[in-house]
């Protein structure tokens, strides 16, 4: 019997919150209203979040020719959509690192940050209108992951250890040893948060693509082939071969064949590179 939400909540227990900051920050940047400076008030109450933007902002990532000493002065030159990205990233590594931290907290984290370039690449690619999502829910795909580790440290732990030394797939060993996996868990976080449907739907669906509803089958789709490129680069753990019935579903919803996919390559290949300056910095 497959368990069903409410139960999966009641497993879990409390979920972790979205920092207040990265909750703001995604308020004012759905407001059409909000300014420059709302978004810098916001900002400001959070030192350590405050340095790191200036230390991306001046990265080589954005090869200024002056440097940027204030926030006011990154959110002009970076722009709302940069800066958000920016803010949830930091937030998903807070998230992504909780409990001790070890080789899997942070090849989780970093698995995290490539699947969200690649798949904010991808949708740049395929003009898909809303990229900031695709790098969001890249961002958040396998949160659920991290909540399953810091929830059950001693049988994730194990179940990890176990993935990472090529001996199963993640998704088949949660689904024996729970009952449930990463996607639902993590469905369940972003539900809790009040994000957008979509990245719910994203998120849940990112082994599965065709199982989300029309609307959201592309940006589910976009974000699984960005997690199958992070694992062809070996970033993150699970073998790539294990993605590969997601991948074929989300060739299929987004029309892409081998060809063309691979005709993107190089473009995402690229803008991995200029963003390697961000993953550093992180
Ligand atoms: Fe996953
Ligand atoms: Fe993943």
């Amino acid at each position: 019997m497959p368990i069903t939400p409410a139960e999966l909540i009641a497993n879990l227990g409390d979920l972790p919150p979205l920092p207040q900051v990265a909750a703001q920050v995604l308020r004012i940047s759905a407001d059409p209203d909000a300014t420059a400076e709302d978004l810098r008030k916001v900002i400001s109450t959070d030192q350590a979040l405050t340095s790191q933007i200036l230390k991306i902002s001046n990265s080589a990532m954005f090869g200024m020719m002056r440097e940027i000493k204030t926030l006011s002065q990154a959110i002009m030159t970076l722009g709302f959509s940069t800066i958000k990205s920016v803010v949830i990233a930091s937030s998903a590594k807070n998230l992504y690192q909780r409990g001790a931290v070890g080789l899997q907290e942070r090849l989780l984290w970093e698995h995290a940050l490539v699947t969200a370039l690649a798949s904010r690449a991808l949708g740049k690619q395929l003009k898909f209108p809303r990229v900031e999502e695709a790098f969001i829910g890249g961002l958040m795909h396998d949160i659920g992951k991290s909540v399953m580790g810091v929830k059950f440290p001693e049988r994730y732990g194990a179940l990890m250890r176990t993935v990472y030394n090529g001996q199963g797939d993640a998704l088949d060993l949660e689904l024996e040893t729970f009952g449930f996996d990463h996607t639902m868990v993590g469905e369940a976080l972003l539900r809790s948060w009040n994000l957008a449907h979509s990245l719910e739907e994203a998120v849940r669906w990112h082994h599965q693509p065709t199982g989300a509803s029309d609307a959201n089958k592309p940006i589910a789709a976009i974000i699984a082939i960005g997690n199958q490129m992070a694992l062809d680069r070996k970033i993150g753990i699970g073998s790539p071969e294990s993605l590969a019935e997601a991948t074929t579903q989300a060739k299929e919803i987004l029309k892409l064949t081998d060809e063309s996919l691979e005709g993107y390559q190089a473009a995402i290949a690229e803008a991995l590179e200029q963003d390697k300056a961000m993953i550093s910095e992180f």
